[in-house]
């Protein structure tokens, strides 16, 4: 039995990012606790948890991106059996939360799917989540329940600063992120800048104009997921036309659908700095990627967390 710090604890790791869930664990000195998913002959999943959880602080670590569905379905069906099993907490870690860019009826008839998947988690019997940069901060309030919305932004502005880059300007891709990106910028002490970014169909970005001075400039756009890498590329190539110096995306989570890897690699990026929310295979690594571990934060913040303690302080 694992007893840290005074508690009964367990952590779990279930499929889709081992390697943070790992990495998170050494950091807090617990061992990862084991459990088995297998799939039914129709795909149905199947878990099972060979060890004790009666009376634990369990934590589970689980990232929702792609295949969404299954991470998601196998999240809640590890909730239930942990609930069954008579775990006293049921702390879901998902360091990067799918379905958060749904967090609003944009036209009529469109689902609040963010809402949705906030739900599932409190009925299978979530009794507290941990995640980072979440699409937009007022998802916390679909939850009845303890959310803490860790920030990557310490991890990222650390390491830009170490690149001791001058005439410097954080910018914004979207005017959704302008918050986001002033926080990097107050660290950074830089002024910033906003892309005015529409969409005029899902998945494609289009940049209408600049707001801010970038000519001559070094240029860090700041964005919470790059998917597609659509928005960074066309912001990019817009600040290049207007003049920048050099350009760098930087995001938390780095989802990389279809074509983002060639994309970003025959852009004007020099460098894509993202963190491990999401575990990128092999063929999804390129020379200009950096991926930056977000384990110690996650760490800490499970420590702070078992320890009653404030996660504030971990943001500074
Ligand atoms: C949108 O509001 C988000 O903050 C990201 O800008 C967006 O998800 C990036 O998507 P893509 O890389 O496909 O342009």
């Amino acid at each position: 039995m694992a007893i840290f710090h005074g508690s009964k604890v367990k952590i779990f790791a279930l499929s889709s990012n081992k390697k943070l869930a790992q990495a998170i664990a050494d950091y807090i000195g617990i061992p990862l606790s084991s459990c088995d998913v297998s799939r039914f002959a129709d795909g149905e999943i199947s878990i099972d948890i060979p060890e004790t959880v009666r009376g634990h602080k369990v934590f589970v670590i689980q990232s929702t991106n792609e295949p969404v569905n299954e991470h998601l379905m196998e999240l809640l069906i590890m909730m239930d059996a942990l609930k069954r099993a008579s775990a006293r907490e049921i702390n879901v870690v998902i360091p990067y939360y799918g379905y958060s860019r749904q967090d609003r009826k944009a036209k009529s008839r469109q689902p609040i799917s963010a809402k949705l998947v906030a739900d599932l988690l409190q009925v299978a019997g979530a009794t507290r989540v941990i995640s980072m940069d979440l699409h937009a901060a007022q998802l916390q309030g679909f939850f009845n329940i303890p959310i803490d919305n860790f920030r990557s932004l310490p991890i990222i502005a650390k390491y830009m600063k170490e690149k001791e880059l001058t005439d410097l300007v954080v910018v914004s891709p979207d005017h959704g992120g302008v918050a986001r990106s002033r926080m990097l910028a107050d660290v950074m002490g830089a002024p910033i800048a906003i892309i005015d970014k529409t969409r005029p169909e899902p998945n494609v970005a289009e940049v209408m104009n600049i707001i801010g001075r970038v000519r001559g400039k070094n240029c860090i756009i700041y964005d919470d997921i790059i998917d597609t890498g659509g928005s960074v590329v066309a912001a990019a190539n817009a600040l290049k036309e207007a003049g920048a110096k050099d350009v760098y995306a930087c995001c938390t989570h780095p989802v990389m659908s279809g074509d983002a890897m060639n994309r970003i690699t025959n852009s004007p990026i020099s460098e894509m700095v993202c963190t491990d929310t999401i575990l990128l295979p092999e063929s999804k690594r390129f020379p200009k990627l950096v991926q930056l571990s977000v384990a110690g934060l996650l760490g800490q913040g499970i420590i702070n967390i078992i320890d009653d303690q404030g996660i504030s302080s971990l943001f500074q």
